[in-house]
């Protein structure tokens, strides 16, 4: 039976569908079974980072409302053989699935997959609690930005209300040239300040942002920060990505020079 984790954060545009993509082809590449779902109705964007907005066909209020089956709306994406989405539909489908019916859905998924990720849509209204209330485990994404870190809380106290088997912190966008710099706060201290387990920490790099609708590079310091989350997630590792290593000595702090010039 699958592992159903919702990615959330309470604040928009934190990086969850980004998360949510990343963090799949990751477990994927361990030689996992993923299923990724948007229930972000609406203002869905999964299959668009993961660049499958052409082959969508089905979806799940499709599914919900009896015109496909479930396995007709997956869609299966490039070159991972075991990564697959479910793509939501339109906003109509705030008002028509519930929590319940969301969960059905979820366990007639579970069977065929090991990791069920997901994606959360921001706020902590209606669609927020569908989302939560169908999983065994929450990843809390947040930047290490006071707006961003106040949300979390808020969500992370909202989340404690759900009978969650864990509740894990990732900190997105970190930058390791501020953080040694002293002017951005250091992952180590936002663990602290929101009492969570920090499972992964995640840089801010261009090749993200620009990977949309394709894949990160393979050399790139996100896939590596990606492929330790997966097996602090998977093997319970404690490894956390050190964003701030290019930073430190001599030619550390020329980097960190140039890079604040630019
Ligand atoms: N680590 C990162 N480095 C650079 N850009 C990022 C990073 N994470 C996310 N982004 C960008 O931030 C934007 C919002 O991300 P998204 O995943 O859509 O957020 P959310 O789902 O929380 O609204 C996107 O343009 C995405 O490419
Ligand atoms: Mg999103």
């Amino acid at each position: 039976m699958a592992n159903k984790i919702v990615v959330t954060s309470g604040k928009g545009g934190v990086g969850k569908t980004t998360v949510v993509a990343n963090l799949g082809i990751a477990l994927c590449d361990l030689g996992l079974r993923v299923a990724l779902i948007d229930v972000d109705f609406g203002l869905n964007n999964l299959d668009v980072v993961l660049g499958v907005e052409n082959k969508v066909v089905y979806d799940i209020l499709d599914v919900f409302e009896g015109r496909c089956r479930i396995k007709q709306a997956l869609i299966q994406c490039g070159e991972h053989k075991n990564l697959f989405v479910l793509p939501s539909g339109s906003a109509k489908g705030n008002n028509i699935i519930s929590g319940q019916n969301l969960s059905v859905i979820l366990e007639n998924l579970s069977p065929l997959f090991d990791y069920i990720l997901i994606d959360c849509p921001a706020g902590i209204d209606v669609g927020f609690h569908r989302a939560v209330c169908c999983a065994d485990s929450a990843l809390v994404v947040a930047t290490p930005n006071l707006t961003s870190l106040r949300d979390a809380d808020k969500v992370i106290s909202i989340l404690k209300s759900y009978r969650m088997q864990k509740i894990s912190l990732i900190i997105n966008r970190a930058r390791g040239d501020l953080i040694t710099g002293q002017k951005m706060m250091n992952p180590l201290d936002v663990q602290a300040l929101l009492k969570t387990q920090l499972v992964g920490v995640l840089p801010e790099e261009d090749a993200v942002f620009l990977s949309v609708g394709n894949k990160l590079p393979k050399k790139c310091e996100s896939k590596k920060a990606y492929k330790i989350l997966a097996s602090n997630l998977h093997i319970g590792n404690k490894k956390i990505f050190d964003v701030t290593c290019k930073y430190n000595g001599i030619f550390g702090s020329i980097r960190r020079g140039l890079k604040n010039k630019i």
